[in-house]
């Protein structure tokens, strides 16, 4: 995982003549201003509040420049909404919008303050706070000739909380920042080989990289019809961190499509120009994993990349061929563009037969998703209630959404095929997103899966007041509190 340029620390003395080129603070709409703030800008906040010019809604943002009073040459007050409706989505999305404001120029140090009082347990706030400020340093301009934002030098929280904490950010940070360049990479550079070098950097992290000799002897027969027609041939990434003993491993897959053109069953440009964003989910995993371990929690985690360019060609899949899987099942293919399954059935054999404790698995692998759930929700489907409770539970803490999809049984009748065991789509469009779960479901030998559909999330198609457009690094916050929570 590249680590970030910007060097973090914290303090909790001094704002008054400690030098920053700006200091950013929060402010609730329900509430009185920041005291100590307002009392060494001389009343300036509660005057402000006073000509209704400091709300404190969510988001608002009201520069100061030139203030007099304390160390900082500007200051930059964001609004944080009610503190009753506080929540680490909130405070995360009101840092991170207050930090995109101020990074378009140079800057070497950026004092963040938290809350006066702390609107959620210490360590959620200092999260929020920190990880949402780091979100909002790190853009994708990073190939133009001229950058568009610049990552600050440093950045200095002001509070007193316990190192650990600090670590944390710094490797939540790193984390959602390392999974953002991945999907921004363009596929000439970011492609099965590269993105597989890329995450096996790390010296607590025993990396495996499986070639194409390696997958034909293990029988990832769909993994290697997907690939077939792509001039970059596929990997299977696989990662462990172990540091818990004898305790039940935590199994995170993740779809590595590098490139989804649709193969055959080809895309329109519409459609095809942000499909480099088709290895979210493999990216969101290798970044958890780095920080679970990079944090040294006591977890075992099994991380499965299976990685391929789908491509049309001479070689491509053809419709109507048949796959043998991992697991011996056949799939008949009726549409190379629904690839992410069939890479993920031999990813999801492989993981099963590791004997985990769970299993989740994110991908970017349906439209119909975000049909149903819009761009930024996920689907989760499972074959395991208290399991998908707990993820949902999960992400909520982590201050992100997730929301469960039916997986009755009848669904699975549309899967039927007339020549092989399953096929990999169903004969119309409706419930697509379920039809891959359901297809999903045939590959995870009954272990407690959950499948996490984040087509959605993972992609901002334009910039807003929180976001860059790109990769948005989506539910890598979920699975660190996921391996948080495993822990023994
Ligand atoms: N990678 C796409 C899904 C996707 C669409 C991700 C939009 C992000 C944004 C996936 O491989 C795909 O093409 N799915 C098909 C499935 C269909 C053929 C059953 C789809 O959604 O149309
Ligand atoms: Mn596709
Ligand atoms: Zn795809």
């Amino acid at each position: 995982m590249t680590p970030l340029s910007t060097k973090l620390s914290s303090r909790s003395s001094h704002l008054s003549s400690y030098p920053a080129d700006w200091l950013v603070a929060g402010v609730f709409q329900d509430s009185p201003v920041d005291a100590e703030l307002d009392g060494m800008l001389g009343g300036a906040l509660t005057k402000l509040r006073e000509s209704g010019d400091l709300t404190g809604k969510h988001l608002e943002l009201v520069p100061m420049l030139n203030v007099a009073g304390i160390g900082a040459k500007r200051l930059l007050l964001v609004g944080l909404g009610n503190r009753s409706n506080t929540s680490r989505s909130t405070l995360h999305d009101a840092f991170a919008a207050a930090l995109r404001s101020i990074t378009g120029k140079r800057i070497s140090r950026v004092i963040v303050a938290l809350p006066e009082r702390l609107p959620l347990d210490r360590l959620a706030t200092t999260l929020a706070v920190g990880v949402g400020t780091i979100q909002g340093c790190y853009g994708p301009g990073i190939r133009k000739s001229e950058p568009s934002r610049f990552a600050p030098e440093e950045i200095v929280f002001y509070a007193a909380f316990e190192d650990e904490f600090l670590d944390r950010i710094r490797a939540e940070g790193t984390a959602l920042t390392f999974a953002k360049e991945l999907v921004n990479a363009p596929p000439c550079d970011l492609y099965p080989e590269t993105f597989a070098a890329r995450i096996a950097e790390n010296p607590n992290v025993e990396c495996e990289i499986w070639d194409e000799k390696r997958l034909r002897d293990e029988r990832m027969g769909a993994i290697l019809g997907v690939a077939e027609a792509a001039s970059r041939p596929a990997r299977l990434a696989i990662l462990r961190y172990r540091n818990a003993g004898n305790a039940p491993t935590l199994a995170l897959v993740g779809k590595g499509v590098t490139f989804d053109s649709g193969g055959l069953s080809l895309k329109t440009n519409d459609q095809m120009a942000d499909m480099k964003c088709d290895m979210a989910g493999a990216a969101a995993v290798a970044a958890a994993i780095h920080a679970a371990a990079d944090l040294g929690l006591k977890v075992n985690l099994l991380g499965i990349m299976p990685l391929v360019e789908n491509m049309p060609g001479g070689r491509a899949l053809k419709l109507g061929d048949v796959l043998k899987a991992r697991n011996g099942k056949t799939i008949e293919v009726l549409n190379t563009d629904a690839e992410g399954r069939l890479i993920l059935a031999d990813a999801l054999a492989y993981a099963a037969e590791q004997k985990p404790g769970h299993i989740v698995d994110l991908a970017t692998l349906t439209g119909s998703c975000m049909m149903a759930l819009g761009t930024q929700i996920a689907g989760v489907m499972s074959n395991n209630e208290e399991w998908s409770n707990r993820l949902i539970a999960t992400a909520k803490r982590a201050g992100e959404r997730l929301w469960p999809l039916p997986m009755d049984a009848d669904f699975a009748e549309n899967l039927k095929s007339n020549v092989a065991d399953i096929k990999n789509v169903g004969a119309n469009r409706y419930g697509g997103a379920i039809l891959g779960g359901k297809f999903l479901e045939q590959f995870v030998a009954g272990i407690p899966w959950a499948h996490l559909d984040i087509a959605g999330p993972a992609w901002a198609d334009h910039d807003s007041a929180t976001k860059d457009a790109g990769g948005t690094g989506a539910y890598v916050r979920t699975l660190i509190e996921l391996a948080a929570s495993y822990s023994v």
